[in-house]
């Protein structure tokens, strides 16, 4: 039994074991409806607890459903419903919940609550979203990318934007999965250095290029994501909406990528702010795909973390 925390905290042998078992858990499915349960039941007997302190729809959703096709149990739980939410630490929160449940997803703010849960709780625990990182999300667009354009490594993949949670779950993935990454956007929402390092030290180009134009020529994927996150205060929006505005995703722009170039958002979008809709709703959007590979790239984080 393990915890899946991060991208770059699991060995590559183990991601990339993860998104085969992904590819070959859709491919079962073969197109079955929702609530048909896999063939195969590796969640038999099992309970699992979603814990959300932040607002979800895909993830929620895809987490629930998914254990229900592997045929386990949820029960999808509120912070603030929980005592949790009301002073009760977190270490005694996992250690509480370790006696009732087979494995833990928690959906929180600070990163140090993740660490701390999975720390003291004694089954395995999915980062289902942080401030800092969003590695189920990227493990989906690994395993989209993959789907319609083959392996992802050596490939360059752009982020336009806010270097975010999210951006920071790429870059991890490039290094471990072996793809470039070139960021693109205003200085004072670059990502952490840190992980660019990480990237680097893995051998890959991990680079910042201010001018969206130049950073998306050769791209074969092109990202981007809200400009105001979950954690960011809405006091910041018109800020971030006047620094960001020039690295808006639009068909100028896709036009400079190649021309087989995917696009992806993780979603919610804010629909002609940070993408436009005729990206989003064109040829090279991978969206949809993006938003329903969750559901297959999460059975198979669970299968790993719970070894079954
Ligand atoms: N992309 C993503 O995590 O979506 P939700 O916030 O709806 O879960």
């Amino acid at each position: 039994m393990q915890s899946f925390l991060d991208i770059h905290t699991t060995s590559k042998q183990d991601l990339r074991s993860i998104i085969d078992g992904a590819r070959r858990m859709k491919d079962a499915r073969n197109g079955a409806p929702k609530g048909t349960p896999d063939t195969e039941q590796p969640l038999a007997n099992r309970m699992v607890a979603l814990i959300f302190e932040k607002p979800s729809t895909r993830t929620r959703v895809s987490f629930d459903l998914g254990v229900r096709q592997m045929g386990g149990q949820t029960m999808v739980l509120s912070g603030k419903e929980m005592q949790l939410g009301h002073g009760e630490t977190i270490a005694d929160t996992a250690r509480v919940m370790s006696r009732y449940v087979d494995l833990i997803m928690i959906r929180t703010f600070e990163e140090a609550t993740l660490q701390e849960m999975a720390e003291y709780a004694t089954v395995p625990v999915i980062n289902g979203l942080t401030n800092r990182t969003h590695p189920c999300q990227i493990m989906s667009d690994v395993m989209t990318f993959e789907e319609h354009r083959g392996p992802i490594a050596g490939k360059k993949v752009v982020w336009s934007g806010d270097g975010n949670n999210v951006c920071a779950s790429m870059i991890h993935a490039a290094g471990q999965f072996g793809f470039d990454f070139t960021f693109t956007g205003p200085p004072p929402l670059d990502p952490e250095a840190e992980w660019l390092d990480f990237a680097r030290a893995q051998g890959v180009n991990a680079q910042i290029v201010r001018d969206p134009a130049k950073a998306v020529e050769g791209a074969d994927l092109v990202v981007t994501d809200t400009w105001v996150s979950m954690h960011d205060p809405q006091s910041a929006k018109e800020r971030r909406h006047n620094q960001l505005r020039g690295y808006q995703v639009n068909r100028a722009l896709m036009d400079r990528a190649r021309p087989d170039a995917l696009f992806m958002h993780c979603l919610p979008a804010h629909r002609d702010d940070e993408v436009t809709s005729e990206v989003m709703d064109g040829p090279n959007s991978v969206i949809w795909d993006e938003a329903e590979n969750r559901l297959h790239a999460q059975k198979a984080v669970m299968r790993w973390c719970l070894g079954v």
